[in-house]
């Protein structure tokens, strides 16, 4: 493959992360969330900063205990009012964290929800250039991914910011309050401890992608290996499947223990280093008691201070990271939404009605956005009406001239004309309203027969669609069904042959009623008879009116008017049957081919 080619033709539309800026990001995908949702914010963070502070209360009720008891005034009913008011206040912290997290964690929610939502009908909105680019698969998957670190940096990530933040501040208060000294010399370790984690958790995110990333390996191998199990048993490659399929397991293991590694250094790594503030606090505050410069009560508050110091310094390591790849999450999610269909109506366009159905290519040529050689090239034909065959070896391009028939790539100005304009000022959508288009693959839903013909018609009588199924040769086989046209098909319901979902493909292409159609390769499962009554058929819809189809059946290319011949995305030969038959080696050469099939076929 060659990038440069690819990147040249592509870049403009890329979604490019760096250009945008944070508050760019924030306003684009994340604002209006916030503002939609700003009473269930408020209450949220209400909520939180009391528990902080309701927990920042307990070492004062502890320290007023244990001074009165050291002064030795206290009293039982003391005791237990203190010992009440403790009681209260856990209760409370117990009801408001519910509610904390219900309503902010519930947000984050709802904003993945928002987004999710962005990028799926931005999906739907772009063309096929978009998706040969990428998979679905692999955009759904890093939106997924992209979607949860979102959610976790503006769920829990904001939470922990928060309480940290206000759990940190207000307990240095109170320790300064006490002793400032005693609370410069404690806090001395604490700043290790945020970087540790800050270490630590940014490796535990990549150990734990791994774990993901071993996790797809297993699952498509045991998918593909599913699906191709017939082949693995023609070569009798059992063996080796299950072996390759065990190394995987023993790699996914692996991956688990060395998140499992990380996991278990994290939290002792940070007790070690916040006991050894307790370590100072222990001496030197000891100190200080024993000088009687803090009572004992301060002494145990200052202590249960420190405690609390810890979790919001682990946090701030976290919170950090967590908020760097939601920053990053958020700008791919910002490019994808922002990508632009590369289709886009020219300002030249009209919406004024092709005025016939004729086609014209004019040195048309063109290549795959990720293939460095030209697909087609230089082709030149003159369609007015009738039916047109397409005929060629695979790979020749005829899949590919029928997509640009129908638009669904870009193309270059004055390449290609329908009724007389060029396609880029026809508006996209009014073009592809006059073409009907059938795969060489039938799309067919799990619904009933009726509702797959009818697909994306309303209110279609079925008057019409019975006309289809007819012109499709079809109807006779689906009233045969003991449920007609309300047999389901599908997984849920009756398997048809390839030619009779080809057939209903067709039926369905044909009720559109549009002034072309273009069959790639849509009849290569109907057998010859069918065929020729579907072809008599399609003359008498198609009158003055303009089919192509894909075959490189002799029979059925002797019943068009006019067949172009395509050999590696040149056309070699545009003429009829007759005149084929008499010049085309291609031709000579299929007619032979076919003909002994034929005789081999009456022999046997
Ligand atoms: N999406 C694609 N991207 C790049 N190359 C493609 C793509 N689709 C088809 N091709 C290539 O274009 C050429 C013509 O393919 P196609 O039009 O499908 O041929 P045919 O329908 O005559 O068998 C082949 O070489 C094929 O490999
Ligand atoms: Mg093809």
């Amino acid at each position: 493959m060659n990038h440069t080619h690819e990147q040249n033709k592509i870049e403009t539309n890329d979604p490019d992360p760096s250009p945008v800026s944070f508050t760019e990001l924030v306003r684009g995908l994340l604002a209006d969330q916030f503002v939609n949702h700003r009473y269930r914010l408020i209450i949220g963070f209400i909520a939180l900063i009391s528990v902080d502070f309701l927990q920042l209360s307990i070492p004062l009720l502890v320290k007023k205990a244990i001074d009165s008891l050291a002064a030795q005034e206290a009293t039982m009913t003391r005791l237990f009012i203190l010992a009440g008011a403790i009681l209260a206040i856990a209760i409370s912290v117990v009801a408001l964290r519910f509610v904390w997290r219900m309503l902010i964690i519930g947000f984050s929610r709802y904003l993945e929800r928002h987004l999710r939502n962005r990028i799926f009908s931005h999906i739907l909105s772009m063309d096929q250039y978009f998706f040969s680019r990428r998979s679905t698969g692999d955009i759904m998957a890093h939106g997924s991914n992209d979607l949860a670190a979102v959610q976790m940096a503006c769920g829990m990530g904001m939470v922990a910011a928060v309480d940290a933040l206000v759990l940190s501040v207000a307990a240095i208060g109170f320790m300064i309050n006490i002793h400032p000294t005693l609370t410069l010399f404690a806090l001395l370790p604490l700043p290790f401890l945020a970087l540790t984690t800050r270490f630590l958790s940014a490796k535990l995110h990549r150990r734990f992608n791994q774990v993901q990333e071993e996790f797809a390996h297993l699952t498509e191998f045991a998918r593909s290996a599913v699906v191709s199990v017939r082949l693995i048993k023609a070569y009798t490659h059992e063996r080796s499947q299950v072996e390759n399929f065990d190394q995987l397991g023993r790699d996914y293991v692996h991956a688990n223990i060395r998140v499992a590694l990380i996991q278990g250094l994290l939290f002792p790594a940070s007790t070690l280093i916040g006991n050894i503030g307790l370590l100072i606090v222990l001496v030197y505050g000891g100190r200080l008691v024993i000088d009687q410069d803090i009572t004992i009560g301060d002494f145990a508050a200052f202590t249960t201070y420190l405690q609390m110091l810890i979790w919001p310094m682990m946090a701030v390591g976290w919170v950090a990271n967590l908020t760097q790849r939601g920053v990053t999450a958020l700008r791919r999610i910002h490019g994808l939404v922002t990508s632009k269909p590369i289709l886009v109506d020219s300002s030249h366009s009209s919406s004024a009605l092709p005025a016939t159905s004729g086609f014209r290519a004019r040195n048309l040529s063109f290549s795959y956005p990720e293939s460095a050689r030209a697909q087609l090239s230089g082709i030149n034909f003159e369609v007015e009406s009738g039916i047109i065959g397409i005929a060629g070896k695979t790979g020749s391009g005829k899949t590919t001239l029928c997509k640009l028939l129908v638009r669904l790539y870009p193309l270059d100005h004055q390449a290609l004309f329908f009724g007389g304009r060029d396609v880029n000022e026809i508006p996209y959508e009014l073009l592809r309203s006059q073409i009907a288009y059938v795969g060489q693959e039938p799309i067919l839903f799990s619904d009933t027969i009726r509702a797959n013909i009818g697909f994306g018609i309303d209110e279609v009588s079925m008057e019409k669609i019975e006309k289809a199924a007819r012109d499709a040769g079809i109807h006779q086989e689906i009233i045969d069904f003991s449920n007609g046209y309300d047999t389901v098909i599908g997984e849920r319901g009756i398997t048809l042959s390839g030619g009779q979902r080809q057939r209903i493909a067709l039926a369905r292409a044909l009720l559109y009623d549009r002034p072309v159609l273009v069959i790639d390769d849509g009849l290569s499962a109907v057998d010859t008879a069918t065929e020729d009554f579907i072809v008599t058929a399609l003359r008498r819809r198609f009158k003055g009116k303009t089919v192509f189809i894909v075959s490189n059946r002799l029979k059925l290319l002797s019943m068009t008017d006019r067949i172009l011949i395509l050999e590696e995305g040149r056309l070699i030969d545009d003429d009829d049957h007759q005149a084929l038959l008499e010049r085309n080696a291609f031709y000579q050469a299929m007619h032979l081919k076919q003909m002994q099939e034929n005789e081999g076929l009456s022999h046997a």
